[in-house]
């Protein structure tokens, strides 16, 4: 009998990725964005999960706006950390698995290894704080919860998306004459969203619970990064190097976050592909998505 998923966020990048990933290794899915079930509403949440009888409940629901939480602290943490409480309640209830996502932002930056799962977490802001607290939550109240830690997430649902991603923000610049100035001093794992579904669903059909990381495979500076993407896209816009110093923002950011997926290899899983082969397949589902959406 296929195992009963659900999926909350479902809009997001990585939900999108979560549901077409599940459907096709035959779970049965049901699955709700932010107009169907908030997760800070505690008693839609577990309404949802009873109806349904989840056995793996997957959140890729978050709230993203890192400059925009250290206005709002009160709205990062309701969605990052008090839903997530939410969810692990109920997710005790019914004996379900809670699946839950968080950040590389966890940590502070001064590391000179790419993270792994025993290093000391440090958040450096609102957003940071509150998706730590989210991870403490869905591991106080469940014995086998899955905490995913990922990085610079890009999927082709952030296409349709309003917050979008990196990738398609590059491709935006791009089109206007002005030269596009990307920090070269801050290094993440930017990570393919249908890659990172694909593994934290290969680590739920293998039993694991606890703390993994799942990065992309190759740690990058955003100035690198744009590079590559215009590289793949055969674009030549005026790309300049700057820094944290001149390109202030109102969160403090870690200066170096990549993720190393020794972990999650060492457990069996496969290394994730290489930033120029995640980018050539963005690339080769983004214009099929792209003509979907003026149809
Ligand atoms: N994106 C990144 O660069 C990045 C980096 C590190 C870690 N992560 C983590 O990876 C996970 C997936 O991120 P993503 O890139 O897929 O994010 P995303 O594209 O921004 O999607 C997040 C989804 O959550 C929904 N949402 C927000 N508040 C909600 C609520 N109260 N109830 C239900 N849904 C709600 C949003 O809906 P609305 O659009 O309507 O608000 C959106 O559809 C998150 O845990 C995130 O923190 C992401």
């Amino acid at each position: 009998m296929s195992r009963r998923a659900v999926v909350f966020g479902a809009a997001g990048q990585l939900g999108i990725e979560l549901v077409r990933e599940l459907q096709q290794r035959r779970f049965a899915v049901m699955s709700w964005d932010r107009t169907q079930v908030d997760i800070t509403d505690a008693t839609a949440v577990q309404k949802a999960l009873a109806d349904f009888d989840a056995e793996v409940v997957f959140n890729s629901a978050a709230y993203n706006q890192v400059d925009v939480a250290e206005k709002e602290p009160q709205a990062a943490f309701q969605i990052n950390a008090l839903a997530v409480r939410n969810l692990a309640l109920a997710c005790r209830q019914v004996d379900a698995q809670l699946v839950h996502f968080s950040t590389d932002y966890v940590f502070d930056g001064t590391a000179r290894h790419p993270y792994v799962e025993e290093d000391p977490t440090h958040p450096l802001g609102a957003y940071a704080v509150s998706k730590l607290a989210g991870e403490l939550y869905a591991q106080a109240y469940l014995d086998r919860a899955l905490v995913v830690r990922t990085s610079g997430v890009f999927g082709p649902g952030g296409l349709a998306t309003a917050r979008g991603n990196f990738v398609e923000l590059m491709l935006r610049l791009a089109a206007s004459p002005n030269p596009i100035r990307v920090v070269e001093d801050h290094v993440a794992s930017p990570t393919y969203a249908p890659q990172l579904a694909s593994r934290t669903i290969d680590l739920v059909e293998r039993n694991f619970s606890g703390l993994f990381h799942i990065g992309g495979g190759t740690p990058s500076s955003w100035f690198h990064f744009a590079r590559l993407i215009f590289d793949a896209v055969g674009l030549q816009p005026v790309l300049l190097a700057t820094n944290e110093r001149e390109y202030r923002t109102p969160a403090r950011r870690p200066k170096y976050s990549a993720l190393s997926n020794a972990k999650m290899e060492r457990v069996g899983l496969d290394p994730m592909p290489s930033l120029k082969d995640a980018l050539a397949s963005y690339f080769a589902r983004r214009p099929a998505l792209a003509s979907a959406r003026k149809s």
